[in-house]
């Protein structure tokens, strides 16, 4: 098809904002730079081992992030991207990273606005020396009202039903954005020569039943008892309580598991688990589950914790984690079926 019978990014937010006349639209200049960013790390996880971007940041210590986990060289470029290219238009009252402790400012030079971005600036990090996908993710909140004008952290805990907009770039065999402005998800692929985002999914629908499911199975002998029935009810296959077949999946990459999940169905689990009692999952809220939670809800399928949903959560923390359930609606509700049943 050529190319001018296509919607660009920028085409799409703009219509989308003629629809709604009572909308500003401010945020449509946020979502551009944001997207600017993906396109920079596009470029930068594409070029591979060529750019020398590969392996640790680092000494072993000066690797380790507030989460514990080892940053890659690539983490801390995606997270120098993110901040760059969004800080300056205005539209920002400050971020928040899975790569940095604490709230981060607006500089000086650049005026303040009405949204707060929080971010995983590249998340399946652990895949990026092996070739396989990896993503950015996003979460756009208001500036609560009546704030007092200082930067902390509390104006970011927020429940996920607060979010304005949310999506993700994947960085897969072709560059995408997924993206929800709370009415609906559209998906957007880069065109390699272009560099434009252009519209290749619209209106995202969820299948509602599925027989692809995804957890770590590593994990199993921690597992607590609604997960491992539904695991074993799913892997007794035809002749088990379910009458069908289901296949499992395990890419260590969520955004990469979400991105299968908006395509064509499926359910993901990283549950609570009996591993490390002070952690109540592996994944974070603010920057994995509650983008990805308006995403997959606004697509028509569904995302808990398992006994509540994700939306519904009060952070108490920015670098907090949370067991997460998504994928399916019919699947997502029997699990948090299980899990009621199991509270009984
Ligand atoms: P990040 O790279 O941002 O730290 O996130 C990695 C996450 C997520 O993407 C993935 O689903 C999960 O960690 C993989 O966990 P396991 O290593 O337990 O499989
Ligand atoms: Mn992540
Ligand atoms: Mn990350």
């Amino acid at each position: 098809m050529p190319f001018n019978q296509r919607t660009t990014l920028a085409q799409f937010l703009i219509e989308e904002r003629r629809r709604y006349p009572g909308v500003s639209g401010d945020f449509n200049m946020l979502i551009l730079d944001i997207a600017v960013a993906c396109k920079a790390i596009s470029a930068a996880v594409a070029m591979g081992q060529l750019a020398n971007l590969h392996g640790h940041h680092g000494d072993d210590q000066a690797s380790i992030n507030i989460q514990g986990e080892t940053q890659q060289k690539l983490d801390v470029l995606s997270n120098e991207l993110f901040i760059s290219n969004t800080n300056w238009g205005g539209h920002l009252f400050a971020m928040a990273s899975e790569e940095n402790d604490k709230p981060i400012a607006i500089p000086k030079d650049y005026p303040q606005g009405k949204y707060l971005l929080v971010f995983d600036p590249l998340d399946g990090s652990s895949n990026i020396d092996i070739n396989v996908s990896v993503g950015s993710i996003f979460s756009i909140l208001r500036l609560p009202e009546g704030h007092n004008g200082e930067l902390s952290e509390d104006i970011f805990l927020q429940p996920g039903i607060k979010q304005v907009a949310a999506g993700y770039a994947l960085y897969g065999p072709a560059t995408t954005l997924m993206l929800t402005l709370g009415n609906g998800v559209n998906g957007f692929t880069l065109h390699p020569t272009i560099g434009e985002f252009i519209l290749s999914h619209p209106n995202i629908s969820i299948p509602e039943d599925t027989h692809e499911f995804a957890i770590n199975g590593s994990n199993r002998r921690f597992w607590q008892a609604p997960v491992e029935r539904y695991v074993a009810e799913c892997l007794a296959g035809k002749t088990g309580p379910r009458g069908k077949d289901f296949n499992t999946r395990w890419i260590a990459s969520m955004v990469a598991e979400a991105n299968r999940i908006l395509t064509r169905g499926g359910v993901f689990l990283y549950p609570q688990d009996n591993k490390d009692p002070s952690k109540p999952g592996k994944l974070r809220l603010m920057y994995e589950a509650n983008p990805i939670a308006m995403l997959i809800e606004q697509a028509g399928g569904r995302c808990s914790t398992g006994t509540m949903p994700m939306l519904d959560v009060e952070p108490t923390s920015l670098h907090q984690r949370v067991p997460l359930i998504f994928g399916s609606k019919n699947e997502v509700e029997r699990l948090e079926r299980y899990h009621h049943e199991t509270g009984k």
